[in-house]
């Protein structure tokens, strides 16, 4: 099929590479006539596994390309899916200035039926403004479905969620619509959920703030566990064998962030509120994900009593592993927070340390855990890279100043880090 993507951010561009892998002819538009100048050489501006290769693969048979005409983009394909961003607007809404732009766009330069795939995460109901728009602005009187289907890829595994997800969800109005979709999809044999419009927009919303409130579920559980010397993991593992609660999403840590869960969830208590449901829950959700950032500054402090002049190793910058993406990140909140107590913050993360450099003033950079390390009172683990897992512990010994440990994602056994002669400071393990 021939396909065109408005929008060159994380969205458009992994399902752009995705769907040019799958046989589809696809051309991926953006106004940033730098980045796209960029992604016409193979200059990938994020950092994603595994999509730089299928970007110069598909670009190089010719099944790629990409353009800063959207015009081209509309005219070239009949199917055309909105992948623009929809920043917050800072009082929790959404800024949905960019689909309505495109919607306008569309209008003014289609010469025939276009199926319009909107796919940015947006309120419900902006499908429905988006036909308005359409309609408002097209020229001739040609026909044209709007369907919804959100995305649900994840940083870090994006391309993996895209071939295998669990579900893909179409909210079409029209039959042909629905058809169209299913058979765009069809080459990747997993189930495909068609609903009416405005569910699939609430259920793009809806996933994100469950996930939300799987994670901060069992952060505040970790908060119990800690009082009473029980171990989270274990409550986590005991719970998710129940396949009614399933294992996922129940790490407890330093609290969620990222581009999706803080703002998906801003803005659906706003949606809400708007509606005129005061949706309490999800802004317990949401402090208690503040409050766990607060938390483990607690935890700092407990151990080292003092933080001002302390020297304290951070690894991991990102707001979870495999992505160079720090928007919301719990590791730069929290350093922000031990930089405010007066703590000298030495910091290293496999991919994300360029990105900040320009969000972070007074922190040494460093090349490795190791030089991290050097003559630090406390090493913080805040992003679970793998290459956290399996550090020299020994040589990690000899280089801290003194050999604390305040493990902020779980992933090293207590037990034989005390027996290494580390205090261990973790999230819901009880207390020393
Ligand atoms: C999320 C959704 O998973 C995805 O479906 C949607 O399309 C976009 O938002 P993403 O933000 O890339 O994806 O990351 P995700 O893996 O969901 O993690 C979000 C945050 O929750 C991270 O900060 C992560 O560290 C944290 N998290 C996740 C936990 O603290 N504990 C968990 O058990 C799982």
């Amino acid at each position: 099929m021939n396909i065109s993507i408005i929008g060159s951010g994380y969205v458009g561009l992994v399902s752009g590479a995705c769907f040019a892998e799958l046989g589809n002819h696809v051309i991926c538009a953006d106004n940033d006539i730098k980045k796209i100048a960029g992604l016409k050489k193979g200059i990938i501006p994020i950092y994603e596994p595994g999509l730089e290769e299928l970007i110069a693969g598909n670009l190089k048979n010719k099944r790629l390309k990409f353009t800063s005409s959207i015009r081209e983009a509309v005219k070239s394909s009949e199917i055309i899916f909105i992948a623009v961003g929809t920043p917050s607007l800072g009082n929790g809404e959404a800024d949905l200035t960019g689909v309505e732009n495109v919607a306008r766009v569309i209008a003014q330069n289609m010469d025939g039926y276009r199926l319009i795939v909107e796919k940015s995460t947006v309120p419900v109901e902006t499908c429905a403004w988006i036909k308005k728009t359409i309609a408002t602005y097209i020229k001739k009187k040609h026909k044209f479905d709007v369907v919804s289907n959100p995305e649900f890829l994840r940083e870090g595994s994006a391309i993996s969620d895209f071939t295998h997800p669990d579900r893909i969800v179409v909210g079409a109005e029209s039959q042909k619509a629905g058809q169209v979709m299913t058979q765009l999809y069809q080459p990747l044999n997993r189930p495909i959920l068609i609903t009416n419009i405005k569910s699939a927009e609430l259920i793009k919303h809806a996933s994100n703030a469950f996930l939300a409130t799987k994670i901060s579920f069992i952060n505040a559980l970790s908060r119990i566990c800690d009082k009473v010397g029980a171990d989270v993991k274990e409550v986590a593992q005991g719970m998710g064998l129940d396949a009614r609660i399933g294992r996922h999403f129940l790490h407890a840590g330093i609290g969620y962030g990222g581009s999706c869960f803080p703002k998906d969830l801003d803005a659906f208590i706003t949606i809400a509120g708007n509606l005129g449901y005061d949706f309490k829950m999800l802004k317990a959700v949401r402090d208690t994900n503040q409050e766990q950032k607060e938390f483990v500054l607690q935890k700092i402090k407990e151990a080292l009593w003092i933080i001002k002049d302390k020297t304290i190793a951070v690894l991991g910058l990102a707001f979870k592993s495999n992505t160079d993406d720090l928007r919301n990140s719990p590791s730069i909140d929290l350093i922000k927070l031990l930089l405010q107590e007066g703590a000298k913050i030495r910091a290293y993360d496999p991919r994300a340390m360029e990105k900040a450099k320009n969000i972070l003033n007074d922190v040494i950079f460093c090349k490795d855990p190791y030089q991290a390390s050097q003559g630090a009172d406390c090493l913080i683990i805040a992003t679970e890279w793998n290459e956290f897992k399996e550090l020299d512990f020994l040589k990690l010994k000899k280089i801290l100043q003194r050999a604390l440990i305040v493990d902020g994602r779980n992933i090293y056994d207590p037990k034989q880090l005390k027996k290494l002669g580390f205090t261990y400071v973790g999230i819901g393990h009880g207390r020393e």
